[in-house]
């Protein structure tokens, strides 16, 4: 692989983490460059904890899902055990992509190029024909070194956390300022109340753009009152302060006026133990690299990358509320409609903006830009957390 320095000089990666007031954002190469994404896809994603899906998304036994993440295959499995595992999606033998739909695997998952068999630990179990017509097993080839190569992973918030390269920390460790942080108004035993909703639950957009916009936008709430007019009609910037975890793994901002406005007599349930002079508080963190979670009184949502390449991002957003009846019941459902279609639009209209800061990365005067050293804090930490960690 080659050096970071041969494709960004030096000096345009130092600025980025200078004072904000003397900074500049990130090089245009960082969302330009296919070469530099796969410095990045090793660095940013594979030694991190990183998301690829939502349990709730896999329910049966069997259920299988395959998602690539900047072109390397991955594959998810619920086994017998009921637990979810995370494979290289690749077969063993001559190295087919194993798996390429979503849905229930009855038995084993069988590659379909020579019919070798896995079971949903991933052992290899089946390799026909292998000593030569109907000789299936040979004692010059050991089944057990040729296993589906399993990735370390950890469910939490109902999100599936990878860490490809098995070399980061342990995940509880990872989160725990981010948990903590949460713990004064959303505490841990809240939190395992959350249901993800069947009907009003996803949506997916297709952002022509590199990842990282999706997340520097997430961090700020200085682009309110021109992006989102009608969410700034009662959530000001002024009603909002910046979060910038330490140590540096995530960022975002808050707001200190959630009320949500629906049609309908109805009200969500809330969380039983979010105090009541909390109310108002909702959150909005991204935690680095992919995902960007929102947290409030009376639901939360966890809004995903899956990037294909350095300029195609898709987002997937997972809508949860407070126990079955929120989350599933037709009591709730006009309500639950009405979240979804709020939160879908605001973020059509985030990806509006995005896709035009990915052209504009393709202008040779762009020298990464000047931060507000009061309104873009959160983003310049996300940036310094990009460069920290490429080097
Ligand atoms: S490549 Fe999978 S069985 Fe041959
Ligand atoms: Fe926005």
């Amino acid at each position: 692989m080659s050096d970071i320095y041969n494709i960004i000089n030096k000096e345009k990666l130092d600025i980025v983490s200078k004072p904000i007031k003397d900074a500049h954002g990130l090089p245009n190469e960082c969302y330009t460059s296919k070469e530099y994404t796969l410095i990045e896809r090793k660095k940013l994603f594979e030694d991190k904890w990183m998301v690829i899906g939502v349990a709730s998304s896999l329910p049966n036994v069997g259920d299988a899902k395959p998602v690539d993440i900047l072109g390397m295959p991955i594959l998810l499995v619920r086994g017998k055990d009921k637990k979810i595992r995370v494979f290289h999606n690749v077969c063993s033998h001559r190295g087919l992509k194993l798996v390429t739909k979503s849905g229930n695997i009855k038995n084993v998952i069988r590659c379909p190029y020579h019919s070798w068999s896995y079971n949903f630990d991933g052992e290899l179990v089946a390799t026909p024909h292998i000593g030569g017509m109907n000789i299936h097993q040979t004692k010059d080839f050991e089944r057990s070194k040729s296993n589906l190569k399993e990735i370390r992973s950890y469910i939490w918030l109902d999100l599936i956390m990878i860490n490809i390269n098995n070399n980061e920390m342990s995940f509880e460790e990872y989160i725990k300022p981010l948990s903590d942080r949460w713990e004064e108004f959303w505490p841990i035993k809240d939190r395992e109340l959350i249901n993800h909703s069947n009907d009003f639950g996803y949506f997916k957009l297709n952002a022509n753009c590199n990842w990282k916009f999706a997340i520097e936008n997430y961090c700020e709430s200085y682009h309110l009152p021109w992006v989102h007019p009608g969410l700034n009609s009662y959530s000001k910037i002024e009603d909002h302060y910046h979060i910038q975890g330490l140590p540096n793994r995530f960022a975002g901002q808050g707001t200190v006026v959630y009320n949500p406005r629906f049609e309908g007599k109805e009200k969500f349930p809330c969380f039983p133990n979010w105090p009541k002079n909390k109310e108002n508080i909702a959150e909005y963190v991204a935690l680095f690299p992919n995902v960007m979670l929102g947290i409030h009184k009376d639901h939360y949502y966890a809004y995903w990358l899956e990037p294909i390449n350095n300029e195609f991002t898709l987002e997937h957003m997972e809508l949860y509320y407070v126990g079955e009846e929120a989350a599933n019941s037709k009591k709730f459902e006009s309500l639950r409609k009405q979240n979804h279609k709020q939160w879908e639009d605001i973020q059509k209209e985030d990806v509006d903006i995005i896709q035009g800061m990915q052209i504009g990365r393709n202008s040779p005067v762009y020298n990464g830009g000047n931060f507000s050293p009061v309104m873009d804090n959160p983003t310049h930490h996300f940036h310094k957390w990009v460069v920290q960690n490429l080097i």
